[in-house]
């Protein structure tokens, strides 16, 4: 049987500074955010009933917000207790948080001067993104822009438009993820999730430019360090693919998710992916 609507759940929602009944969270349909795509959003998990980075990301929903121009009404110490309430009232032991803020219904038209800004907090239960030990993954047709042409860093809604055209044009061509390459040709990230490879026993990453800097891409990079693995993050460009020892990715739902292919070239997932899968998998639990 499917799970049940996002909208038809027992529960709460906090919104708006209130903890409200699941089915209640609503919104109108001429909020501004819908029509112009300027929410921003997170995602974290919950492990033993704890979030891990929490004010990690509510800073980061609050800079994603200002990147669009737009200050929120809570801090992050704020942010964090409303997470830690939400996740507590929701019973949740393990799953996944997400914030969303957004601009209301006081205006139409592309100017949002005049909206009023407004958070909510969902928290359910999630489990693991991909089934599969390694997934396969394709190149996407769609770039990562400029960030002349993008608030690059911000994770805003708007900008998840390409992603979910990748991840539907390649799940339709039977691959879990796309991988995006950026407006300059260079490889960026997967359409949820930072990418990494293995390059003679060094763990490579692109630079910040136009993708989302993850908490788990610094994370990981962390651990990589203290593994004594050298970390270089550098424009790294589809010819190198070919020389890749291991690829995975990063991201709070993917977690750290080994690549088994891109389009038709396979890896293995090799000692370096392992190693950092089990060192994040029980850092989240520490
Ligand atoms: C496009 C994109 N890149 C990267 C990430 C990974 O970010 P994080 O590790 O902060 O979850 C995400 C997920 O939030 C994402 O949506």
């Amino acid at each position: 049987m499917n799970a049940p609507p996002l909208d038809d759940r027992d529960g709460v929602i906090w919104l708006n500074g209130k903890l409200v009944p699941w089915r209640d969270a609503k919104v109108h349909v001429l909020t501004h955010s819908l029509h112009y795509g300027n929410a921003v959003f997170e995602g974290d998990r919950v492990y033993n009933g704890k979030v891990f980075k929490l004010s990690e990301h509510s800073a980061r929903l609050i800079r994603s917000a200002k990147m669009l121009a737009y200050d929120l009404p809570y801090s992050v110490a704020e942010l964090d207790a409303a997470t830690k309430l939400v996740v507590a009232e929701n019973k949740l032991e393990s799953g996944y948080v997400r914030p969303l803020a957004w601009r209301g219904p006081e205006v139409i038209g592309v100017s949002a001067a005049g909206t009023k800004i407004h958070v909510m907090i969902a928290a359910f239960p999630w489990g693991k993104y991909f089934s599969q030990a390694a997934i396969r993954i394709c190149t996407s047709r769609w770039k990562r822009p400029s960030p002349e042409s993008s608030p690059a860093g911000s994770k805003a809604a708007g900008l998840y438009v390409i992603c979910t055209l990748a991840r539907d044009e390649a799940a339709a061509a039977g691959y879990q993820d796309a991988l995006m390459h950026d407006y300059k040709g260079r490889l960026s990230e997967a359409t949820g999730a930072n990418l990494f490879l293995v390059f003679d026993g060094e763990l490579h990453t692109p630079t910040t430019e136009t993708i989302l800097n993850g908490i788990t891409r610094q994370t990981v990079m962390e651990l990589a360090r203290k593994r004594g693995i050298t970390v270089v993050e550098r424009e790294i460009y589809p010819e190198e693919l070919a020389r890749a020892s291991e690829v995975f990715l990063t991201g709070t739902a993917v977690e750290v998710q080994p690549v088994g292919s891109i389009d038709e070239r396979e890896y293995p997932v090799g000692p370096i992916s392992t190693q950092l899968q089990a060192d994040y998998a029980a850092l989240v639990r520490a």
